[in-house]
C-alpha cells in the first residue's frame, strides 16, 4: 500500500531577537507531530526556518553596525543550535535569504501580477515595523499598533496592491466547507467574522527600504515581507520546478499542516490562502493556532523583557523534560501562564514519580523475585487492564491526530497510573511471601507491558528516554514500534539491567536559583517592574492571581492533615457523594462526605492516604455530618485526590 504523506511547518522566526520558550513550543509541537506521524507509517516532511527580511531586521542590524546578512547569519546559527539541543529533527531549514527563495517569491509575485490580481497604486496609511503590518487609521488602538501596542509610522508611497477584496467570498466558502482548515474552532469563528466585515486590497511592496526581495520588473519595489515569508512553505518543496517534493507533499497530499501562534493566524488563514488561490495552488489542510505562553507582563516577548531562555532550561532539566512540559501543559488553543514551579511540578509528578518510579520499582521486583528475567506470561491477564490499554491507545491516537498533544499525553498517564495502582493493589511482596509465583509473574509481566506501551506512545515527545527504558528493561527495540503497540506483545524473556533513575526528583531549592537568573540583568529587572503595572491589563490569569493574593497568615489559618481512608460507601440518592471514614490521628477517625463519586469507586479509596482540611466547620450533607474536606485537583476531564509521596502516618501535619 502506498504510504500517506504529512507536511508540517512552523512559522519561520524573525532573527530580530533570540528565541524563547514560546517559539520553542511551536517547534517542539511540530517535531512531536512529525515523529508521531512517522511512527504511524507516514512519509513526513518537516520544515522550519528563519524570516530574515524587512524593516525590523534592517534596523536591528544597523543598530549593531552590521550588514543585515552578517547579522542574520549569526542569529540563524543560534536558532540551529537551539533546535539541535531540543532534538528537533527537521527535514529542511529554510532561510528567506537563499536564492531558491528569491526565485520562488519573484515568480509567484509575477504569476499573480500577470493574472491581473496585483496592480500599482499609492499607499497611504500606517505601518507597524515590529509586526510588519499595515493598518488604517480606523484600525489603530489609540494611535498605536492594535497588536503590539507600539508606535506606528505614517507611510505614503507608491506601492503594488494585491486584490484581496476579490477573493473574500471564495475564501469564506472554503472555510465553511473545510471545517478542519482553521483550528481550534474558536479561531475559525474569529477569522470568519473578520472576512465578513470585508477584505481590503493589500499593499504588497515598499519603496522606502532595501532589505528584501525586489520585484523583478520594478526593482525599486521590495516585496512585502509577509508575502515573502509565507511563500517559504512552497519554496522548500520546490514549487518553482514542480519538483518531486512539491508533488508528494503539496500537490498530492491531504495533510498539509501549518502550526502558528494565534497572533499570526490572520496572515495564514487570509493572506496566504488568497495568494494560493490567485496562483491556482491548492490550499493547506490545516492552520492550527496555538495560544501564547505568558509570564509577568503578559505575552512572553523580548520587547517586554519577560522571556525565558530555553537553553537554560535544557541545561538544568534536560530536553526531554522541557519538551514534555511544554506539550503537556499547553492547553491547545488557550494561553498558558508559565512558571518554573509548574515545570518542576510536572516533571516531578509525571516523569519522576509516576513514569520513572514505575520503571525502577518494576525492575527492582523483577531482579528480586525473578533473578532479573522478565517472566513471560500468555494468559491470566486482568481484563480491565487489557481493555484500558486498548482504550488508551485509541484515545492517544485520536488526540494526536487532532493535534491535541496535551490530551494525548494525559491519556498515556492513565495507563501509567494504572501500573502504579496495580503495585499497591496486588502487593507483589505479599504474593512473594505467600509463594504465589504464578500471579506474581502475571503482575510483573503486566507492569512491563504498561511501561513498554507507554514508552512507545511517549516516544515522539520523550526522544532520549525511550532508549534508556529499552536498555533498562533489556528488551529489543523491535518491541518498541507502533506495530507492537498492543498488550501482550512480549513473547520471550529478557534480562533487565537496573540503571540510574530516568527523571531524578528535582528539589525546590534548585528551582529558585533558576528563577533568579533572568532577573539578574538590570534591564530585565527594570522591565519586569514596568510590566507589573501592565500585567493586570494584559493577562487575565495574572489579574485573577493578583486580585486574590493572600498572606502567609491567611494560609496558616488552614490546618491540613494526612488521613487514611478506612471505609467508603456511596451516599444513597446522591450520584456525586461518597461517605468516608478517615483516620486522621493515632485514635481519631472522622466522617467525611466527599463529592468525588463520579471519579472514584468506593472500593478504590480504601487505604488511600489523603489530605484532609482538618479545621473546617462541620457541615451536613444529605443528613450526614461531614467533619473535614479532602483536597483534590480537577483537570479538564478528571479529578484526582491529593495524596502524600511516601508512607507518612495518619495525622501528620501538612504545611
Ligand atoms: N516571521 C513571522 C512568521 C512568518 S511565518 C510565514 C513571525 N515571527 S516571530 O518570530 O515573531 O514569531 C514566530 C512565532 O512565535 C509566532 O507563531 C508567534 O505566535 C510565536 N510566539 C512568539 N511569542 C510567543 C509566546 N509568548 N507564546 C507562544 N508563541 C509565541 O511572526
Amino acid at each position: 500500500m502506498e504510504k500517506k504523506s504529512f507536511y508540517v511547518t512552523t512559522p519561520i522566526y524573525y532573527p530580530s531577537a533570540q528565541l524563547h520558550i514560546g517559539h520553542t513550543l511551536t517547534t517542539t509541537m511540530a517535531d512531536a507531530l512529525a515523529r508521531y506521524k512517522k511512527m504511524m507509517g507516514y512519509d513526513v516532511y518537516f520544515l522550519t526556518g528563519s524570516d530574515e527580511h524587512g524593516q525590523k531586521i534592517e534596523k536591528v542590524a544597523a543598530e549593531k553596525g552590521m550588514k543585515p546578512i552578517e547579522y542574520t547569519d549569526g542569529v540563524v546559527k543560534t536558532f540551529k543550535n537551539l533546535w539541535s539541543k531540543m532534538h528537533i529533527d527537521y527535514d529542511d531549514f529554510i532561510r528567506t535569504t537563499e536564492k531558491r527563495h528569491y526565485d520562488t517569491v519573484q515568480a509567484l509575485f509575477q504569476k499573480i501580477y500577470d493574472k491581473g490580481d496585483i496592480y500599482k497604486g499609492e499607499y497611504e496609511g500606517y505601518y507597524c515595523t515590529s509586526c510588519e503590518t499595515f493598518f488604517t487609521q480606523f484600525q489603530l488602538a489609540e494611535g498605536h499598533c492594535p497588536d503590539c501596542g507600539k508606535a506606528v509610522d505614517i507611510v505614503k508611497e507608491e506601492s503594488y496592491f494585491f486584490k484581496m477584496s476579490k477573493y473574500g467570498d471564495q475564501l469564506l466558502e472554503y472555510i465553511e466547507t473545510h471545517p478542519h482548515f482553521i483550528q481550534p474552532e474558536s479561531r475559525r469563528n474569529e477569522m470568519m467574522n473578520f472576512i465578513k466585515t470585508g477584505l481590503e486590497d493589500l499593499s504588497v511592496s515598499r519603496t522606502t527600504f532595501d532589505w528584501g526581495i525586489p520585484i523583478t520588473m520594478d526593482r525599486g519595489h521590495i516585496i512585502y515581507v509577509w508575502f515573502d515569508a509565507l511563500t517559504n512553505y512552497i519554496t522548500a518543496l520546490d514549487w518553482l520546478d514542480d519538483g518531486p517534493l512539491y508533488q508528494q507533499f503539496w500537490k498530492n497530499n491531504d495533510e498539509i499542516v501549518h502550526l502558528v501562534g494565534k497572533d499570526i493566524i490572520r496572515f495564514h488563514t487570509i493572506i496566504w490562502p488568497i495568494i494560493l488561490m490567485a496562483a491556482d495552488i491548492k490550499l493547506p489542510t490545516t492552520v492550527f493556532g496555538h495560544g501564547w505562553l505568558l509570564s509577568g507582563g503578559g505575552k512572553m516577548s523580548k520587547s517586554v523583557g519577560n522571556v525565558v531562555d530555553p537553553l537554560l532550561l535544557i541545561e538544568k532539566y534536560g530536553a526531554d523534560s522541557l519538551r514534555y512540559f511544554l506539550l503537556r501543559e499547553m492547553p491547545g488553543g488557550s494561553d498558558y501562564y508559565y512558571s518554573e514551579d509548574a515545570l518542576v511540578n510536572r516533571i516531578n509528578i509525571d516523569l519522576a514519580n509516576d513514569y520513572g518510579n514505575l520503571l525502577s520499582r518494576t525492575i527492582s521486583m523483577i531482579d528480586k523475585y525473578f533473578a532479573g528475567e522478565i517472566p513471560v506470561v500468555k494468559d491470566g491477564f486482568d481484563t480491565d487492564l487489557v481493555a484500558l490499554s486498548q482504550e488508551v491507545v485509541s484515545s492517544y491516537q485520536q488526540h494526536m491526530d487532532k493535534f491535541e498533544l496535551s490530551l494525548g499525553l494525559q491519556s498515556i498517564f492513565k495507563l501509567v497510573g494504572r501500573g502504579n495502582k496495580m503495585i499497591e493493589e496486588s502487593a507483589p511482596w505479599t504474593l512473594y511471601k505467600e509463594g504465589n509465583m504464578d500471579r506474581l509473574a502475571v503482575v510483573l509481566y503486566q507492569l512491563v507491558e504498561i511501561i513498554r506501551m507507554s514508552t512507545i506512545m511517549l516516544s515522539p515527545v520523550l526522544v532520549e528516554t525511550g532508549a534508556k527504558v529499552m536498555a533498562q528493561l533489556g528488551i529489543d527495540s523491535e518491541y518498541f514500534t507502533n506495530e507492537k503497540l498492543s498488550f501482550g506483545a512480549i513473547d520471550k524473556s529478557f534480562k533487565v539491567n537496573k540503571g540510574a533513575p530516568l527523571f531524578p526528583r528535582i528539589e525546590i531549592k534548585d528551582v529558585e536559583v533558576a528563577m533568579e537568573k533572568p532577573e539578574k540583568e538590570d534591564k530585565k529587572a527594570k522591565n519586569s517592574e514596568k510590566n507589573k503595572e501592565k500585567s493586570s491589563k494584559d493577562n487575565i490569569d495574572n489579574k485573577e492571581v493578583g486580585d486574590n493574593l493572600i498572606s502567609i497568615d491567611d494560609f496558616a489559618k488552614c490546618q491540613f492533615k494526612v488521613g487514611r481512608v478506612l471505609e467508603a460507601e456511596k451516599v444513597e440518592g446522591a450520584d456525586k457523594l461518597l461517605k468516608l471514614s478517615v483516620k486522621v490521628g493515632a485514635d481519631e477517625v472522622r466522617t467525611v462526605v466527599a463529592g468525588i463519586a463520579l471519579y472514584y469507586k468506593a472500593e478504590e479509596l480504601i487505604d488511600k492516604k489523603v489530605i484532609v482540611v482538618y479545621n473546617l466547620k462541620p457541615a451536613k450533607l444529605r443528613g450526614i455530618e461531614s467533619h473535614g474536606m479532602l483536597l483534590a485537583a480537577k483537570g479538564e476531564n478528571d479529578l484526582r485526590l491529593l495524596t502524600v509521596d511516601g508512607d507518612l502516618e495518619e495525622g501528620a501535619v501538612v504545611s
